[in-house]
């Protein structure tokens, strides 16, 4: 089990330059599948979720090759359409895989993703979506089964603005026969980059980033060269560490027209930010002022995935913050931890009521899930002594060498296997 060794206190002083985001790359490496070419991806990050789907991939045939932070997939020889219980164990996400293989083969198998540390994660919209596209789909022995003699255009209406259902439709839908429409979209910045990247590869796409995306279908889509957009969540994440810490941080290739409810927020509890469209900087010289309520959102919205980063920084902020999950059902499991750090927080379903404290101790604590692991972090760098951060397993899924990073903007931080 490996975990972090931090001695807290130290102000961050540095730049960094932002990772390729996770959850754009996911959904773009499973559109590979569609081209039945080759496949070249630029600035993917280092994260364990992306080995899992090169692992995803290779198992459907694909062959991958990794040099630093190019990916390159070849997908002229698919020979599976199945992805077994252990690989969908090992990431749930690859669920994003049914409608790329969906498209490619005409039949899917996957095996049922189930829920994960931050809640029961349904994939009923997802399912319903993709029957609209006139997939059969079974579900029998814990396995998906999906078949179509061809996809046929559609409109659809997603009862929720889901991120993965959302992707899912546009995979599916690029090759059918005629039109689809899909309504109440999700509007996330990393939806447009897999339109991007799909509609590079001759896909006929629009409307993403808004809540009505068209997609019309083609026949045949070809390998290209994409280059991955930036993570707005790591982003936001290290800006909160320099928060947190009284400290200041320059973000090399973040996109601030992806992060306004964040930088809002930042400027709102007393930060100085400057936005350009590539860079960000923030200079927090005193103790940040607690929001009354943060309330998380679908995009634009405030992103659920930063919701505890930013619990870790109110846990020390001045005034007390009342927080509303709308997201996810499960996502307070770092609330316990802050509490051994000193934080004083309360928990009531959905609402977490944080009064801010003057300071927090180190402590020993777990990180139970990625963005959690993360607000252990951003507290442990701002507490006063050594903290340790144990299964950081976690925080690999989605922050690239977290500890080096941080430590080139002056954080006493270092990994322990
Ligand atoms: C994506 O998850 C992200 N993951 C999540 O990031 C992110 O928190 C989430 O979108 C919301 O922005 C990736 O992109 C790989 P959803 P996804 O479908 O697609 C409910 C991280 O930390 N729902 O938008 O699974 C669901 O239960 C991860 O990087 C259904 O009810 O999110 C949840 O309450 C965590 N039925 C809500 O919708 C469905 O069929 C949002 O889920 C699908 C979803």
């Amino acid at each position: 089990m490996s975990s972090l060794l931090i001695e807290g206190g130290k102000r961050l002083d540095g730049e960094i330059t932002v990772q390729g985001a996770k959850n754009a790359v996911l959904p773009i490496l499973a559109a590979t599948v569609l081209s039945g070419g080759r496949n070249v991806v630029y600035n993917c990050p280092d994260l364990s979720d992306v080995s899992s789907t090169v692992e995803v991939l290779e198992n459907l045939g694909c062959s991958v090759m990794r040099r630093g932070s190019i990916l390159e997939v070849d997908s002229s020889n698919i020979d599976n359409c199945t992805i077994p219980d252990s690989l969908m164990r090992k990431m749930r996400s690859s669920i994003i895989f049914l409608g790329a293989i969906i498209a490619r083969c005409r039949e899917a198998c996957v095996s049922m993703p189930g829920g994960c540390e931050i809640g029961q994660r349904p994939i009923d919209l997802h399912l319903k979506a993709l029957r609209s596209l006139g997939i059969d789909i079974t579900e029998s022995h814990g396995y998906i089964h999906c078949k179509a003699d061809k996809l046929i255009g559609a409109e659809i209406h997603l009862d929720f603005p889901s991120v993965g259902a959302t992707e899912n439709v546009m995979l599916a839908a690029c090759m059918a026969d005629g039109i689809t429409t899909l309504e109440n979209a999700a509007r996330e910045p990393e939806i447009v980059d897999l339109q991007n990247f799909l509609n590079r590869m001759g896909a006929k796409i629009s409307g993403g980033g808004g809540s009505v995306i068209k997609i019309e279908g083609v026949s045949r889509l070809y390998g290209i060269e994409h280059n991955i957009m930036p993570d707005r969540i790591v982003a936001g994440t290290y800006l909160v560490c320099a928060a947190a810490t009284r400290g200041q941080i320059v973000l090399n290739g973040a996109d601030s027209s992806h992060m306004s409810a964040v930088l809002n927020l930042l400027s709102d509890m007393g930060c100085k930010v400057w936005r350009e469209k590539n860079r960000i900087a923030l200079c927090a010289d005193k103790r940040t002022i607690a929001p009354p309520c943060i309330k998380t959102m679908p995009y634009p919205g405030f992103p659920t995935d930063i919701q505890s980063p930013f619990m870790a920084l109110t846990a020390i902020s001045e005034g007390t913050s009342v927080f509303v999950e709308n997201i996810f059902e499960n996502r307070y499991q770092h609330v316990d931890e802050l509490i051994r750090m000193g934080a004083d927080i309360r928990v009531d379903g959905r609402c977490a009521v944080v009064i801010g404290k003057d300071r927090l101790c180190g402590a020993h604590v777990e990180a139970k899930e990625l963005r959690g692991g993360a607000a252990l972090v951003v507290a442990a760098l701002a507490a006063e002594g050594r903290s340790i951060i144990d299964n950081i397993k976690y925080i690999d899924r989605g922050y690239e060498h977290i500890e080096k990073y941080l430590s080139l903007c002056g954080a006493s931080i270092t990994r322990r296997e």
